[in-house]
């Protein structure tokens, strides 16, 4: 192994932070792997062939994952449905009605255990935001569930009798089925759509009395028959207003006034992008700089064409889903989308932000739509998407591949040591673990991406404390982080990075969010130790109140995630 580098004097510190750090972090890496020359810098070029791993986590939790949602305790609260019949997961007694078994789970990542939970509506097809409080809300579902309001809390330890999930009495206002939520500025939750309901509304309502408004957008972008603006994709954007995008269209969304700001260019190409043409979305990662607000941009990709669906229904899937993937500078005065090719169709992806700042592509299909039996051709290769790196042709890698089929019912989530989990697929409307060759999936599969292959150990930051009281940021706060390095590689670039864990159920991952900070300091200890100083976000805009993962990423090799809460000052 080679030896640690000596760290750089303190005075090249500024270098580091350049405003273009993303950029420069990103390239940095291109020019490493050319410079095989350099024998102290080991195996870097690496990052471009290894492909990741994936390792089988169980081969049964008991329930399809449907939903997911990493848990500040370390938890991945999973759930399904409740009227398809049983689950292969018991319930402890005494059994809550004729059906005994379990429908969610808390599954604990360091211990590989799963406890059952109790779900009194039906959750299918819902959706949910993680609250600054640390509980989940979770909204919706189908008949008995379609208005409840759920909320799971923030329990550290699975076995305490209050870590269970409580309906509210308050229901939502319309029926919520394939409806998506955000987390807004002020901690309340945006639920829009659904099928057949035109109106978003908020949790909690301000008054009793509020109602829910009338969005004619999401009449405008449904496909008669085909629907395909279901489960829509929403983004808070840093100058506080929604970027709304249904089908093929979008719009900036002012929620406080109730007006649409703007209406952006239709996304071109003929292919469809949300519930049944499922495909996904990301707003990439914000590099924060300062007061300014920072450029967003959004990120759409896969799908399928129109009509798919209509021949998928008839079990029909000559038609290839979409390949094509659009960025939009959402906060430009008059963007234009710029398109790119994956280098594989796909319909039903996860976008998942990795810590490194790239976009992971995973899960889903090559043929055919969202839906009972409506897909064929799994696609088991990873995509993972270079957002930054200047050469188009180099941004989009495949990587290794999977064995297990995740269609339709299938979900991912990033976990704080940075692999990606993965579950579920269940394309039929009751499990069915004989259906060849896309069988009801129970089990749980882990995907590292190539960041977190051993040859980067000795790049890799080990965060040893965070200077704020309480793990707790305020906004505009200067922070310390204190971390271990074996091999600093000051041309790599360090980044800190926060990541807004999302709710992630058809493909999309509600409240995903990833804020490169500011970094305005860099001291080497001794040894191995390193000091970084940032700057928390400014805003809630910016960074809506919560629970965040924070890394520091040493070029493309991040640390492990360690759980931060954002808040502002009188929160208390
Ligand atoms: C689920 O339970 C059924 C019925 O007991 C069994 O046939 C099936 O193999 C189980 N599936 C898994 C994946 O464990
Ligand atoms: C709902 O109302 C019932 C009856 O008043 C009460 O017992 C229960 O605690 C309430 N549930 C919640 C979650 O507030
Ligand atoms: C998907 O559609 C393409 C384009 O028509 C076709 O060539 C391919 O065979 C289809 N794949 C599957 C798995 O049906
Ligand atoms: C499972 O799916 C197969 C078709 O793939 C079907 O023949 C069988 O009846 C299904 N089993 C159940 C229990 O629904």
């Amino acid at each position: 192994m080679a030896m640690p580098r000596t760290a750089p004097p303190e005075n090249n510190a500024k270098n580091l932070f350049h405003p273009l750090a993303p950029f420069f972090l990103l390239t940095s890496v291109t020019f490493l792997a050319t410079s095989s020359a350099d024998l102290t810098i080991p195996v870097t070029h690496s990052v471009f062939s290894g492909g990741g791993r994936w390792s089988l986590v169980t081969p049964s939790i008991g329930v399809s994952a449907m939903h997911i949602q990493l848990l500040p305790s370390d938890h991945l609260l999973i759930f399904d449905r409740t009227d398809f019949g049983r689950s292969n997961l018991s319930l402890p007694p005494p059994c809550p009605s004729s059906d005994c078994t379990a429908h969610s789970l808390l599954f604990d990542i360091e211990a590989n255990f799963v406890r059952p939970l109790a779900l009194v509506s039906d959750t299918w097809c819902s959706s949910g935001a993680l609250l600054p409080s640390g509980s989940l809300l979770q909204t919706g579902g189908y008949l008995s569930g379609d208005k409840k309001v759920r909320t799971f809390p923030a329990c550290p330890d699975h076995a305490s009798p209050s870590c269970v999930w409580t309906e509210l009495n308050h229901t939502l206002v319309d029926r919520r089925w394939y409806a998506s939520n955000q987390l807004l500025p002020d901690g309340r939750v945006f639920v829009l759509g659904g099928r057949n309901v035109f109106t978003y509304e908020f949790v909690p309502k301000s008054s009793p009395m509020e109602s829910s408004f009338f969005l004619p957008f999401l009449k405008v972008t449904r496909d008669a028959h085909e629907e395909n603006n279901l489960y829509p994709f929403i983004h808070l954007l840093p100058d506080g207003n929604l970027f709304i995008f249904a089908n093929r269209q979008s719009i900036l969304f002012d929620y406080k006034k109730g007006r649409v700001v703007r209406e952006y260019p239709f996304i071109p190409g003929p292919d469809k992008r949300n519930y049944p043409s499922t495909g996904s979305s990301v707003l990439l990662p914000m590099r924060l700089h300062g007061s300014d607000l920072p450029a967003a941009e959004v990120m759409v990709c896969g799908g399928a064409p129109r009509g798919s669906y209509t021949k998928a229904q008839r079990l029909k899937f000559y038609v290839q889903a979409s390949t094509s993937c659009g960025r939009l500078r959402v906060m430009d005065p008059s963007p234009r989308w710029a398109m790119e090719e994956m280098p594989l169709p796909r319909v039903m992806s996860d976008m998942l932000l990795l810590p490194d700042g790239n976009v992971l592509i995973i899960n889903g299909a090559t043929n055919g739509t969202a839906g009972w039996e409506d897909a064929t051709g799994a696609i088991f290769n990873p995509v993972m998407y270079s957002p930054y790196q200047p050469d188009p042709s180099l941004r989009f890698r495949v990587l290794s591949p999977n064995r297990i089929p995740r269609m339709y019912h299938s979900a991912a989530v990033l976990v704080p040591d940075g692999r990606v989990f993965v579950g579920g697929s269940n394309p039929h409307n009751k499990y069915n673990f004989t259906s060849h060759p896309y069988p009801t999936e129970l089990s749980l599969e882990a995907f590292s991406p190539p960041y977190l292959g051993p040859q980067f150990a000795i790049l890799r930051p080990s965060i040893l404390s965070i200077e704020a009281p309480g793990q707790t940021l305020t906004y505009r706060q200067s922070f310390a982080v204190n971390f271990v390095l074996m091999m600093f590689v000051p041309e790599r670039g360090l980044s800190i990075g926060l990541l807004a864990p999302p709710f992630t159920t058809h493909s999309f991952g509600m409240n995903q969010r990833l804020l490169f900070l500011e970094a305005t300091n860099l001291e080497h200890h001794s040894g191995i130790s390193y000091k970084v100083t940032a700057a928390a976000p400014q805003g809630s805009t910016v960074a809506p109140p919560g629970n965040y993962l924070l890394f520091v990423v040493h070029g493309e090799i991040p640390s492990r995630g360690l759980w931060m809460k954002v808040q502002s000052d009188s929160s208390g």
